[in-house]
């Protein structure tokens, strides 16, 4: 693989700056940035005064454990432009994320904001490896979902020629990608695995494509899958995360040098990590929920948003800028098996282990006899599809999970193409436990 690791002199000063002038930076901007919330947003107005903390309490970046959290429902609660702290007429763009159940969550940004968020997103391609001048093919879904625009805005930024392909249309991404020869893709790992299998089913070397690098993101996935990517792309895979309630894609992104986890851009974001019980902030090095409050956002500011994204704070290494630990899950997508707990990132891992397995998979959860059975769908590879290859991948990935994991489960190795297959991020778990 290429070298893609960039100049010195194409950093930005705040890259490099000692962790003093970084905390200083940040907090002056969180003082700005709870003042700017409490004065114009009146539920964190109501926030504050109910704890009995007002913006001037916070005197050092320790004192913002003092403040209170802001949890997604409160964003439901204000449904749609309730906690916007600038008259709506200084919006200049809406997301929104569909929630699984009811109403979106609704985030609006200022033209400030969409500068800002371009600028973050342009810093993460560079630090993906990318250059000005680069083409750059964007698959991550355009329209209310923050990925292809938020990906779109910060190309843009960086001087790339962004191809705007959005997800899906499968055949068409392929053809795209042998005519137009871009460098760069960004798109959900989940669905860059179906982009390899088309190419392969049209018999084209994945490993023979333009592509150097692409940014993965918008949902977790697993060093074992990164390997996977760069074998079968011969290309780098780095992780780029981030949420529409904060920003959208280009929080925090990892460094193609070094591939050691995510560099949260702290001029913008101040990151804690929390006790997800408790609420007790806990010291870097700790797994715990990643909290996140903005420094810079004018539409909509947010303090102590809880992510529930499990994670850990590390000290900078290509950057000065914290690491967060590639996401290991979310609390919410926690499978609890008979009091072992379970992420469909373990999953993943062990399925990279079978010789004979896809990466397609999907976890079903179901009530048998009133236990919880995991039983984990997976495609074999077309090279080891028999009915015998089957059988003896199954038995192998359940030894792994039992072994590994420490939980027993049902193992369904399908024909290839049997797994739900979505162009965006993809469903891990289907929880059928409530059905009869
Ligand atoms: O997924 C923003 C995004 C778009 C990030 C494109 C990266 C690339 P939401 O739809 O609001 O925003 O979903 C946010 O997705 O809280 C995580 O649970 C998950 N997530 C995002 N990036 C990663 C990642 C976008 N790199 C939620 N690793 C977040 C693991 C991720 N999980």
């Amino acid at each position: 693989m290429e070298n893609l690791a960039p100049l010195p002199g194409d950093l930005e000063p705040i890259e490099t700056a000692s962790r003093d002038e970084i905390s200083a930076l940040q907090l002056d901007r969180l003082r700005w940035s709870l003042a700017h919330a409490y004065e114009n947003v009146p539920f964190f107005k109501k926030q504050f005064d109910d704890k009995g903390v007002h913006p001037t309490d916070l005197k050092t970046l320790s004192d913002l454990s003092k403040f209170p959290f802001t949890k997604k429902s409160d964003l439901r609660d204000h449904y749609p432009f309730g906690l916007f702290a600038v008259p709506r007429d200084k919006i200049v763009r809406i997301h929104a994320s569909s929630g699984t159940t009811g109403k979106p969550t609704v985030v609006g940004y200022t033209a400030n904001d969409i500068d800002m968020w371009a600028h973050l997103v342009a810093r993460s391609i560079r630090a993906s490896g990318g250059r000005p001048g680069d083409i750059i093919h964007v698959a991550y879904g355009y329209g209310l979902f923050t990925g292809g625009l938020g990906a779109h805005y910060g190309a843009e930024k960086m001087g790339c020629t962004v191809v705007p392909v959005s997800g899906g249309m499968t055949e068409r991404q392929v053809t795209l990608i042998q005519d137009f020869k871009p460098r760069i893709i960004m798109v959900t790992p989940s669905y860059l695995l179906s982009i390899l299998d088309e190419f392969r089913r049209q018999g084209i070397d994945p490993r023979e494509t333009s592509l150097a690098t692409g940014i993965f993101g918008a949902e977790p996935w697993t060093n074992a899958m990164r390997q996977e990517i760069e074998q079968a792309f011969d290309m780098h895979a780095v992780d780029i995360y981030g949420l529409s309630e904060v920003l959208g894609p280009g929080v925090a992104n990892e460094c193609v040098e070094t591939k050691d986890g995510l560099h949260i851009w702290e001029d913008h974001f101040y990151p804690e990590i929390i006790d997800p019980q408790t609420g007790e902030v806990l010291p870097d090095g700790e797994i715990g929920e990643l909290v996140f409050t903005t420094l810079t956002k004018e539409g909509l500011p947010m303090v102590r948003y809880r992510t529930r994204d499990l994670t850990r704070l590390m000290p900078g290494t290509a950057r000065s800028m914290r690491r967060m630990e590639k996401i290991t899950g979310r609390s919410d997508d926690m499978i609890i098996l008979r009091g072992v707990n379970v992420f469909p990132t373990q999953i993943e891992e062990q399925i990279l282990k079978c010789e004979g397995l896809s990466p397609h998979f999907q976890i079903e959860l179901a009530k048998k006899d009133r236990l919880d059975v995991m039983t984990i769908h997976v495609e074999a590879l077309p090279t080891a599809a028999s009915l015998e290859a089957r059988q003896a991948s199954a038995k192998e990935l359940a030894h792994h999970i039992k072994s590994v994991v420490g939980v027993s489960s049902l193992i369904d190795v399908t024909e290839p193409g049997q797994v739900e297959r979505s162009a965006g991020k993809a469903k891990r778990v289907v929880d059928n436990r409530s059905q009869r």
